[in-house]
């Protein structure tokens, strides 16, 4: 395992994620960590992250000055570096001229941290302070124009530092640096692969589980259906899986959940059919914020009463991420017994309102996950490609993608709309092209003319998005034709809508929902 301690850089995050593309195994913890915690834990190599700090700030998070004398490789990263040199009697001063963005590297010393990486590539710098006077023992590896210490090294003590970000992408030899350090300097195995993740997974749950019972909510995306197929071979029949329909889901979505994981799958799903109470509770309320706490707080409910009807059970499964994870550090856990708690059931439903003899204790065999690795876990345990690609879909479903009030009659104009929206994207098999592609219903009307009748009827507006990670997004350049196709047919076919505009707003500033 290679640790990461977390000086409030964005990337740090990344920097795991690029470890473990190395099939290594990572973590990101406070850089409160001690030393003493460290050697618990016994990592193999430790990464000190950037941040946001000079280390002159008064403020300035210090790591403990123990770890340096562990004996474990230590690879400094912007902040880290400088870190390192100030706590080991090097000198460092903010400089008139900081590097920002690509810099070509100088290589000095083609070895050790830097074998195979080329001389002259590009790397991505990000600082303002800069090293001047390496600590005893340390040597040069590399410069850049602007950067007099670009890579340093003790290579007894193994303590490693690098100004530029060898994570992010447009650092070309970043990975060659990451797999020198893991690999050679760390003297890591490529451990952390998938078949081994399932493995040590099903162990656990069976470990943890033993002959209790487990309920999962389904909601038939990717992280809930990998979970289900997980706890199914973990635990078989000590398995429910619980499906509730609020009535918001997309056409045909609910029978064909249910109908694959019967069928295909040989997982049953218990289906709760809310939909009228979903509808009825939301019925008049029109503010986003609103809606969303209300189907939140109906989902409670029905969670409870079904549960209940259902149960007992033992345990609450939950799909929660590595990255949900990192954001929540300790807030989740229940202080008397150290265990996490259920807060929320991932994505949006809130359960931490639940009545205290309903609180499970939580299982969370993803918890160690990034959601790339999720969908190999899954694909690698037979979830289909239809369900490991499929696109984000929101919690509150198609209820925030009606403006306004939610009522039978807009449910269906939208589920219709939007299911061509699916249809031609998947006929032109460029469904995976976008990172979402849907329709939004307006509560306005405008004037049109079909045949020889004046329509006064609703707007259907289609948002098609492209995106990493759901954070910042951009329209999708899509062909004329693909709009104008789908224009046709909602106007067409779908009773109640007369006109189709296209949402050309990126986010930010726009969001990539409506509500
Ligand atoms: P926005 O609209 O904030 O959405 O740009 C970013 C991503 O998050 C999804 N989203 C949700 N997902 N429950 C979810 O599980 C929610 O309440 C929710 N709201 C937004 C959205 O579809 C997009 O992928």
């Amino acid at each position: 395992m290679i640790a990461i301690l977390d000086f409030g850089s964005q990337y740090s995050e990344l920097i795991a994620r690029r470890i473990r593309e190395t099939q290594v195994y990572s973590e990101v913890l406070s850089y409160r960590t001690t030393a003493e915690q460290l050697r618990q834990l016994s990592p193999k190599g430790i990464i000190l992250s950037g941040g946001p700090s000079s280390v002159y700030d008064a403020a300035a998070p210090h790591c403990d000055p123990e770890i340096w004398k562990l004996g474990i490789p230590v690879l400094g990263v912007c902040y880290g570096m400088q870190l390192m040199v100030q706590q080991l009697g090097g000198e460092v001063t903010r400089s008139d001229r900081g590097e920002y963005g690509k810099a070509s590297l100088c290589i000095d010393d083609p070895t050790d941290l830097l074998t195979n990486v080329e001389d002259g590539i590009t790397m991505w710098m990000s600082h303002g302070d800069s090293v001047v006077r390496l600590p005893d023992g340390f040597g040069l590896l590399a410069h850049t124009t602007n950067t007099a210490c670009a890579a340093i090294a003790h290579p007894q003590l193994k303590l490693y530092g690098v100004q530029f970000h060898p994570e992010v992408v447009h650092s070309l030899g970043g990975l060659a640096l990451i797999r020198n350090f893991v690999y050679h300097i760390c003297d890591c195995e490529p451990t952390w692969t998938t078949a081994a993740f399932v493995e040590e997974a099903i162990r656990e749950i069976r470990g943890k589980v033993g002959n209790k019972r487990v309920l999962l909510a389904l909601s038939g995306g990717v992280d809930s259906s990998t979970l289900a197929f997980l706890l199914h071979q973990a635990i078989g029949d000590q398995l429910t899986c619980m499906f509730i329909d609020q009535g918001f889901m997309r056409k045909l979505e609910p029978e064909r959940l249910v109908k694959l994981f019967h069928e295909q799958f040989h997982i049953p799903v218990q289906y709760v059919d809310a939909r009228e109470r979903f509808l009825t509770s939301i019925t008049g309320i029109t503010d986003p914020e609103a809606k969303r706490k209300c189907i939140g707080h109906e989902f409670i409910r029905v969670f409870e009463s079904e549960s209940r009807r259902l149960g007992p059970f033992d345990y609450l499964a939950q799909g929660t991420l590595y990255p949900d994870v990192i954001e929540s550090a300790d807030t989740n856990v229940d202080p008397q017994t150290g265990e996490r708690v259920a807060v929320k059931i991932k994505s949006h439903h809130n359960v931490g309102g639940l009545p205290k003899d309903l609180r499970f204790k939580l299982i969370e065999p993803l918890r160690k996950l990034f959601k790339d690795e999720v969908r190999r876990v899954g694909r690698s345990i037979g979830l289909p490609e239809e369900i490991v690609q499929r696109h984000p879909f929101p919690g509150p479903g198609l209820a925030i993608r009606i403006l306004g009030e939610v009522t039978a009659e807009r449910l269906e104009i939208l589920r219709d709309a939007d299911y061509i929206v699916r249809q031609e994207i998947n006929r032109q098999g460029i469904y995976h092209d976008f990172w979402q592609a849907f329709a939004v219903l307006l509560p306005v009307r405008s004037v049109g003319v079909m045949g020889d009748q004046r329509t006064y009827a609703y707007p259907i507006v289609l948002r098609l998005v492209s995106s990493e990670d759901g954070m910042t997004a951009d329209w999708s350049r899509v062909p004329y034709e693909l709009l104008e196709t789908i224009s046709n047919r909602i106007v067409n076919e779908v009773q109640g809508v007369n006109r189709v505009v296209y949402d050309i707003t990126s986010k930010p500033p726009g969001t990539i929902e409506w509500e």
